[in-house]
């Protein structure tokens, strides 16, 4: 038997174990740590025995509950692609019209509209739709082609100036580059034109003979009253809303050159479901027609 020593300075038992000098002293671990420490021990026995653990050569001990979070998701996949079946359905026989006026259609389609929006269109739209020059606003009620239902699924489908045999067209002539109009004559349209929405003009344009100019070149397009048109998607030039800019510079500009944006067609990339969800979202989003 070693006799017991007690420590003089901490007035704790040793160990007895000594090194040139150093003793150990014996402080025992607390119940509370050892007990907590055992069942610990006890718990991860049990559960390597029920639940998925050891990796084996081919395979791996499942467990006895036979657990698996892979088996859950497929499951729930399931679920939710029989949810989605049946509205998908739903949506596909249902007319625009009847998904805006059906609470839970139009609950999933404007999920879904806005999350296809987020993925295809923000890029160029901006995330919420906000537009950028050359980008039309979807947000507003001013329309190129129109802001019905049925006007925003036809762009959707066949896009703006594309190859397809549906697609939107008409291009507005460069009427500077191709000297439809001397440059006197651009001068003074570009600054009536300014003038429909209240912008600054040039002072040494004659607002008369610009009107003149209107008349007799850019009304068939942009109509009498400079309201637009939608069958040719020719913007309203009074609103003061701009596609290319509200300032003087842009509106010469466009005059010069003319042409028109490309929104590419989607009838090939989107499912069905997906392009009429789309044409609800964006309805939404701008006060349609
Ligand atoms: C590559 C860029 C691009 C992408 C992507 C794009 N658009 Fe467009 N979009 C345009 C341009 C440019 C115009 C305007 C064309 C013009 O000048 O007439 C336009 C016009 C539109 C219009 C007509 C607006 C009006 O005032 O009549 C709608 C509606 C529209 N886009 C919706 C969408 C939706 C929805 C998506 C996603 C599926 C999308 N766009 C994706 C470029 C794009
Ligand atoms: C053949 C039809 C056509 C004629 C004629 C025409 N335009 Fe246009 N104009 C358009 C179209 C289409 C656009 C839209 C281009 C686009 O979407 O990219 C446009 C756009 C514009 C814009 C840009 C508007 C904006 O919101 O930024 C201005 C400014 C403009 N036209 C002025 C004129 C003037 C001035 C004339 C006459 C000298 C004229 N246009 C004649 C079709 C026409």
């Amino acid at each position: 038997m070693v006799k017991k020593e007690i420590d003089e300075i901490t007035g704790t038992e040793t160990t007895g174990h000594e090194w040139d000098g150093l003793k150990e002293l014996n402080t025992p671990l607390p119940r509370w740590w050892l007990w907590t420490f055992y069942a610990s021990i006890v718990w991860a026995v049990f559960y390597w025995v029920m639940m998925p653990s050891w990796p084996l050569i081919n395979d791996y001990a499942r467990g006895i509950r036979g657990h698996s979070q892979r088996a859950i998701v497929m499951q729930e996949v399931a679920a939710l692609q029989d949810l989605r079946g049946e509205t998908g359905q739903a949506l596909t026989d249902a007319s625009l019209q009847d998904i805006q006026s059906t609470p839970n259609l139009l609950e999933f389609a404007m999920a879904n509209g806005k999350a296809a929006f987020g993925d295809n269109c923000a890029p160029c739209h901006g995330s919420g739709g906000g537009g950028a020059i050359g980008y039309p606003n979807l947000n507003d009620d001013d329309w190129l082609w129109g802001g019905t239902l049925d006007d925003i699924h036809q762009t959707l489908l066949y896009g703006i100036r594309t190859d397809n045999d549906d697609a939107r067209i008409g291009d507005m002539p460069a009427f500077g580059r191709d000297e439809i109009l001397d440059a006197d004559q651009v001068r003074d349209v570009a600054s009536y034109v300014a003038s429909l929405s209240g912008l600054e003009t040039d002072p040494a344009a004659d607002l008369a003979n610009g009107e003149t100019v209107y008349v007799d070149n850019c009304a068939v397009c942009h109509g009498d009253d400079g309201k637009g048109m939608a069958e040719v998607g020719a913007p309203n030039l009074a609103d003061n809303i701009w596609l290319y800019g509200g300032d003087l510079n842009a509106i010469v500009h466009r005059i010069q050159i003319g042409g028109g944006g490309v929104m590419p067609a989607w009838v090939d990339r989107l499912d069905p479901v997906t392009l009429k969800s789309l044409a609800v979202y964006v309805h939404s989003l701008g006060g349609g027609e």
